[in-house]
């Protein structure tokens, strides 16, 4: 069977890991796969470095559109990040019955809702592994692993900058800008870090989690959002010195309010007892607690940021959809795109 072919929105640090993984594992992932994944197209702002980095290995182009229409090209990946462009290439993608890999946890807390419902119309498929904490497969442990279960809340740390510069304050006592200036140094940080301290990295992150646990539309504009900007060295130390860790946890929960039942979807800084697992999850791990009706409270922990990481989950989509694409459309399960289902008249409970 001939390889699926792959057209890259962007080749910067997630972009050249996933060129470079699929490149070293390309005999592995092809048995997995059923197919081989080849990467044919790059599109980039920068084409001569971007030459540089493949080699030879495929093609490089600086107009995107190129990518999102080309016959050729069965699955466009975006790595392009932010709003507005990513938007209007994921959507001329789906439009030309490409399916859409994305790592973009912006994209798709904004205007997931839009974009499910075009995939879904058009028959193809739109996986996001990677857009919530890196490396961890907590897309696929909700959807695949805990399917059985009636989720009832699912707490995270999922912003790795800020569980890096909480760690690195607290175990060398390094100021704020210090650190925040090695996460950018180090891949971690967004290309606005704002979004990273301020929470709202976070926030994207937690509200997919909670469209995919609850089975409610992605509604991030009703996330309650506080960042760690207003924490400082003392906050830190006396939370230590009460036996507490403090950490930026994305939460979102079945809550019944005045007899209403509801969903809460926030994100703060919270004071964990040391002595938990999950306080000890340092630097730019992530750690998501889920807690299941039927097996209880499990814990997944790993690279939340990075290139290869992130490239890890992007691959697992990839290879996914190869799997899936083989299948006949009218009897595949839809499972990679959202599904909104009865339970969309649940709310967001304010804070
Ligand atoms: N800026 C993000 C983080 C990258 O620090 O977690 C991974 O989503």
């Amino acid at each position: 069977m001939k390889s699926i072919k792959i057209g890259l929105l962007g080749l910067g640090n997630v972009g050249y890991g996933t060129f470079s993984v699929l490149k070293r594992n390309q005999e592995e992932i092809k048995r997995r796969a059923g197919r081989g994944i080849e990467v044919v197209a790059v599109a980039v702002r920068d084409v001569a470095r971007a030459e540089a980095l493949v080699a030879g290995g495929c093609k490089v182009v600086n107009d995107p559109y190129q990518i999102v229409n080309d016959p050729e090209i069965d699955i466009v990946v975006e790595l392009i990040g932010g709003y507005d462009l990513s938007k209007t290439l994921v959507m001329q993608a789906i439009a030309n019955g490409k399916h859409v890999v994305t790592a973009n946890k912006a994209l798709l807390a904004v205007h997931g809702n839009e974009i499910f419902a075009a995939a879904q119309d058009k028959g193809v498929m739109v996986a996001f592994e990677a857009a919530v904490a890196g490396g961890i497969p907590i897309i696929k442990a909700l959807r695949e692993g805990l399917t059985a279960n009636r989720i009832e809340w699912i707490a995270g740390i999922i912003n790795g900058t800020t569980n890096f510069i909480l760690s690195e304050m607290r175990d060398k006592g390094l100021d704020f800008a210090t650190v925040l200036k090695q996460a950018q140094e180090l891949g971690y940080a967004e290309a606005d870090p704002t979004f990273d301290i301020e929470g709202v990295d976070a926030a994207h992150k937690a509200t997919i989690m909670s469209a995919i646990a609850f089975g409610i539309p992605v509604q991030f504009d009703k996330a309650y959002v506080e960042g760690i900007s207003n924490l400082n060295a003392v906050d830190i130390r006396y939370a230590e010195q009460l036996g507490y860790r403090i950490k930026l946890l994305g939460i979102t929960k079945r809550a019944t309010v005045n007899g209403v039942e509801g969903i809460e979807l926030r994100v703060h800084p919270t004071l964990i007892p040391a002595k938990r697992l999950i306080a000890n999850v340092e630097g730019a791990m992530n750690a998501v607690l889920v807690h299941g009706d039927a097996v209880g409270a499990s814990l997944y922990s790993g690279r939340g940021a990075g290139a290869e990481p992130t490239a890890s989950s992007v691959i697992a989509d990839l290879v996914d959809i190869t799997r899936l694409a083989t299948a006949d459309p009218e009897h595949r399960v839809p499972h990679l795109a959202f599904q909104p289902n009865a339970m969309t008249d649940i709310a967001i409970l304010p804070m």
